[in-house]
């Protein structure tokens, strides 16, 4: 029997080990409801087909392909993009690199040249040091950089916009392409007052996701030039992407960008009052500042202070060794966010070396 939202759902933790774990809302529930579809293997999906025109529209590109995940996103980017055999640049921090279990070496068989950075982000001259050009039959050629806005290891930091110009120049002067992974580019967006489009603008693909700070339940969107979205569209369909009657997904994509954008402002005002909460709490330290949704908080003893949490009812994960990702999203409010803080005060007083 279908299992239905209600009192199974209404005693819940306060979640914050991710933005991808938000519920919809009942509006966004009931647009699903009523979402018309088609197959969108076909092209004839007409909320995919919808969200897709105004996925190209915000980023000023011309076209757009809904994909089932951020990683097929960005694998498409590398697929449609670099020949096998290519070497792409990248953060040593980029959620490509880091947490996509190497799709691009193992499905676009494309290497990687890693570049150190603060926060995830990379400067134009260490991006120049490293690219490898030119005719030589000895070497892989550098065809794509891809950058990451914000920048998940780094703390949801956002990439400093002159960087991220800079690196898109140092790419474009030299013939190659250059890809953005904007999962969390509206946090961006919101938090600086640059568009989508500006960002978009700089680099030749862009892909962000509508299942994080957006609250959907499912789904991300690639966007470029109408060439590589269309390869595009042949290589989802070989990675099993094509997704049918994807309109009930889309239109609570489409429901998020028109609801959820403007509040994530409110993910990074909690985001900073649980920080300056428990800032001058002696346990605890903060390696990383917090622009965005997220906060990383070091810890005496990780597991410990994680299952002294998980009785408190707030959960969180430590994705980087000895550190805690707290992150704030559509499902954390106040009352949450005064909760976390008593969690997290209690853990530390009792854990404290
Ligand atoms: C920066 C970044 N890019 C891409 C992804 C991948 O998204 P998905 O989980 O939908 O594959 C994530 C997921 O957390 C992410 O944080």
């Amino acid at each position: 029997m279908v299992q239905r939202n209600g009192a199974a759902q209404r005693e819940m933790p306060v979640d914050l080990r991710s933005d991808t774990v938000t519920r919809p809302t009942d509006a966004m529930r009931a647009a699903m409801a009523e979402a018309a579809v088609g197959d969108d293997v076909f092209g004839e999906d007409p909320n995919v087909n919808a969200l897709q025109e105004r996925a190209a529209e915000i980023t000023g590109k011309e076209a757009a392909i809904y994909t089932p995940s951020g990683s097929m996103a960005n694998l498409l980017a590398m697929l449609t993009q670099c020949a096998p055999g290519d070497t792409v640049l990248l953060s040593e921090d980029a959620h490509i690199f880091t947490f996509e279990t190497g799709s691009i070496a193992r499905i676009a068989n494309v290497m990687t040249k890693t570049v150190p950075g603060e926060y995830g982000a990379m400067t134009p001259e260490a991006v120049a040091q490293r690219l490898v050009l030119g005719e030589n039959d000895h070497i892989s050629r550098t065809t794509l950089v891809a950058m990451e806005n914000t920048t998940n290891r780094g703390g949801g930091a956002i990439y400093p916009h002159e960087a991220f110009k800079g690196v898109a120049e140092v790419a474009r002067e030299n013939g190659l392409r250059v890809h953005c992974d904007g999962a969390r580019i509206f946090n961006a967006v919101v938090e600086t007052g640059i568009s989508a489009a500006e960002y978009a603008r700089h680099v030749d693909t862009l892909s962000f996701c509508f299942s994080k700070g957006l609250g959907a339940p499912i789904g991300s969107v690639l966007t470029g030039d109408s060439a590589t979205i269309r390869r595009a569209r042949r290589f989802r369909k070989m990675l099993g992407g094509g997704m049918r009657q994807a309109g009930v997904a889309a239109s609570a994509a489409l429901y998020a960008l028109e609801h959820h954008v403007e509040r994530l402002r409110e993910d990074h005002k909690r985001a900073r009052s649980f920080r300056e909460a428990l800032t001058d709490t002696p346990s605890l330290s903060f390696p990383m500042p917090s622009p965005t949704n997220m906060v990383y908080v070091r810890v005496p003893d990780t597991e410990a202070f994680i299952a002294r949490l998980r009785e408190q009812g707030v959960l969180v994960m430590a994705p980087v060794a000895n550190t805690i990702r707290v992150v704030f999203h559509l499902d954390v409010d106040d009352a949450g966010l005064e909760r976390a803080i008593d969690a997290f005060k209690t853990a530390a007083g009792e854990l404290a070396a």
